[in-house]
């Protein structure tokens, strides 16, 4: 007898932020080697999606917030869903739901955890059968987070995104600090390359501490190279990274290609502390 489809199947879908990010060149077709410790942290939107005749995705969440998210063509759930039915024969529709949480173009990989839950939802509901490796392979073509993403773990990214190895972090508790304004990727890397900007240090030292739990070491080893070119535009993250530090977080850094702050804290208490002195803050914890 077949299985009974379900009738609603629902996950989080995790914010991630960057421990370190090294951007190595950029490449002939356009995108940037890197080497990027990625974290998910506890911060999650909600997807729930239940059969339908066609696919179709629903953003909700706060207004400002949810009407950021694109519902239309260039919504990465939606692409994600295109991509995997396109590859899979027993593709039906479906009705996506995303309670959006994650503040968007934030350098938190909210719409790349979006797409990511979209396509391991969709992948069990439709029945496709794709592996792991196949399911990463179309997140790949939907976007250069979305494999980092799927792994459901801490990885450590090389290649454009698409070459991921799962990396031991233990839980470390962070302050996220979004900005209320987005930066595009496209952006943030095309100013890496007007500014010649440097490639940050060997990371052997930040993935130890990050391993062994080694807050206090972990803080002066934070580093993102695309930092600097953004905060040459965008002065307000250099404040905001001065907030958190003034406050007492151990270290920060800008997530991704912005606009979003991370500092990191001691333990829970100490990131409490630090987000009830920073407001807008929100205290996370990575691995969630
Ligand atoms: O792959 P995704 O659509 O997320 O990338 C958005 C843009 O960010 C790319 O078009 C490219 O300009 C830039 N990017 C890059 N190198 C990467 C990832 C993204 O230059 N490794």
């Amino acid at each position: 007898m077949a299985e009974p489809v379900p009738r609603e199947v629902a996950r989080d879908a995790h914010a991630k932020l960057n421990v370190f990010l090294r951007v190595l060149r950029r490449r002939r077709d356009g995108y940037h080697e890197l080497e990027s410790l990625v974290l998910p942290v506890s911060l999650a939107d909600r997807i729930t999606v239940r059969p339908a005749t066609r696919i179709h995705v629903d953003v909700r969440g706060e207004p400002e917030m949810a009407s950021a998210v694109p519902a239309g063509g260039l919504n990465l759930s939606l692409v994600a869903a295109l991509a995997l039915a396109d590859g899979c024969d027993a593709a039906r529709g479906a009705e996506i739901t995303i309670e959006k949480r994650i503040p968007v173009a934030a350098g938190l990989g909210g719409g790349s955890a979006d797409a990511a839950a979209t396509l391991r939802v969709l992948n069990e509901l439709w029945g496709c059968g794709l592996d792991a490796a196949e399911l990463a392979d179309v997140g790949g073509r939907v976007g250069s987070d979305v494999p980092a993403l799927l792994a459901g773990g801490p990885v450590l990214i090389g290649g454009r995104g698409h070459r991921v190895r799962p990396a031991e972090v233990a839980q470390l508790w962070w302050v996220l600090l979004p900005l209320g304004f987005g930066i595009r990727s496209p952006d943030a890397y095309r100013w890496w390359d007007e500014d010649r900007a440097p490639t940050g240090p060997d990371p052997a030292a930040a993935l130890a501490s990050a391993a062994a739990g080694d807050a206090d070491a972990l803080g002066g080893l934070l580093s993102n190279d695309l930092e600097a070119p953004v905060v040459a535009r965008h002065p307000q993250i250099a404040e905001a990274k001065s907030a958190l530090l003034a406050a007492g977080a151990l270290g920060a850094v800008m997530s991704g290609s912005g606009s979003s702050v991370a500092g990191l804290a001691r333990d829970r208490e100490h990131g409490e502390k630090l987000a009830d002195a920073i407001e807008g803050s929100m205290v996370v914890v990575g691995p969630p």
